[in-house]
């Protein structure tokens, strides 16, 4: 990862002058609330300090040039913006070329650009990278082609490139999260109304470690849209017999157990993940307002526990790094966080811990799997941003 300085000059370098923007988009942690979202629900979450940055001009020429030396050496992909094309499996450039059909839907156009891109978010592992590249270009986009758009709309913009561009079908916390983090605070987040209700900030003398388990799962997308449609199917049988139910947030954890037999098993056990969820996002708020951490973390492992046990999203290697938060000192609370089949857990460790619990954590991991995992401390960092250069 470049500074500031070094990676200008490095546009400059590739392309041969200055570049004229700045934009800078952060990685996300889902706190509290998995797959909360889509059902219209409740979500705890915040941007990070890893993220993308990207530096943008206008080239004047009639194709775009970009170029992310981290993830594709020295290639130059070259975008055609009369035919931008549709997505190529694999491809990094995917986010961007998905940004300018969703905006060309809008009738937004944009002019040809150069773009040099770095990032220091692990891929893939559920910390929204994908997100990430999508606001950053949103935001690097806006000043060179005088777009105006609202932060809500710029966040739908970028779920759709997810949801249509690529047919992965997830909510809107990703890009959410990036557009509205606040520095040093939680968000909380309301889907139903698109907005971020308060921030709540964490205790101090508290840090979010990260434990990546670096495993994926590759049926992760199907996984993540049939269990959409799980919830979906659930809260509309319960809908059918109770009409102030839209979603499954509309549901309490009453009205399920009364509709338990109208639901299949999977239906019942995703609808009781959820409503759990949304209902956990709760309390969490008010124990983090009393100061009551304990209380906080203990929410984290049971939102673990009912991922692995009715929302089946956890893997072997997630719960494993669960099962070692709870016996390693200064861990309060640690779950799977994002769309899980893999990806990341989080750990809320006591500051003073955190040094030995990074690598307490690390070598069991290890001996357990012999795999390395990557653990992060990480801020919490500010929304996305964008900044004109001076010529
Ligand atoms: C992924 C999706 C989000 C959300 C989470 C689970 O990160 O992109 O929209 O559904 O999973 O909470």
């Amino acid at each position: 990862m470049l500074c500031q300085t070094d990676f200008l000059n490095a546009f400059e370098k590739y392309f041969g002058y200055r570049a004229s923007v700045l934009a800078q988009a952060p990685g996300r942690l889902e706190i509290l609330g998995n797959h909360t979202d889509y059902n219209e629900g409740f979500v705890l979450s915040c941007a990070v300090g890893f993220g993308v940055t990207i530096a943008i001009a206008e080239n004047g020429l009639d194709h775009c040039r970009v170029r992310n030396p981290e993830f594709a050496g020295d290639a130059e992909s070259i975008i055609n913006l009369e035919n931008v094309g549709s997505a190529v499996p694999g491809d990094w450039v995917n986010y961007i070329r998905g940004v300018i059909t969703e905006l060309g839907k809008r009738n937004i156009k944009i002019r040809p650009f150069d773009a040099l891109v770095q990032s220091d978010l692990p891929v893939a592992s559920g910390m929204s990278s994908s997100a990430a590249l999508e606001v950053g270009f949103s935001f690097a986009f806006k000043e060179p082609f005088g777009i105006e758009l609202a932060n809500e709309e710029w966040a739908r913009l970028g779920q759709a490139v997810e949801n249509d561009y690529l047919g992965l079908k997830t909510g809107l916390l990703d890009q959410f999260s990036s557009i509205f983090g606040q520095k040093n605070a939680l968000i909380l987040s309301d889907f139903r109304t698109v907005e971020v209700l308060r921030t709540v900030p964490l205790p101090e003398g508290y840090v979010l470690v990260v434990a990546n388990s670096m495993i994926k799962h590759n049926l992760v997308d199907s996984e993540y849209n049939s269990r959409r449609a799980e919830c979906e199917g659930a809260a509309e049988k319960i809908a059918s017999k109770h009409n102030f139910v839209k979603k499954l947030r509309d549901v309490s954890p009453a009205l399920l157990e009364s509709e338990k037999d109208n639901l299949t098993l999977l239906e019942y056990k995703r609808a009781k993940h959820v409503t759990g969820e949304c209902d956990r996002v709760k309390c969490a708020v008010e124990f983090l307002d009393k100061n009551d951490i304990n209380a906080f973390g203990r929410l984290l492992f049971e939102s673990h526990e009912s991922s692995r046990d009715n929302f089946e999203n956890s893997t072997a290697e997630l719960d494993y790094l669960v099962e070692l938060a709870k016996s390693i000192p200064g861990c309060l609370g640690a779950r799977l966080s994002g769309g899980g089949f893999g990806g990341i857990t989080i750990h809320l460790v006591r500051e003073a811990d955190k040094d030995a619990y990074m690598k307490a954590i690390r070598e069991a991991y290890k001996l357990q799997t012999n795999i390395d995992p990557q653990i992060l401390a990480c801020e919490i960092g500010q929304g996305a941003r964008a900044i004109k250069l001076e010529k």
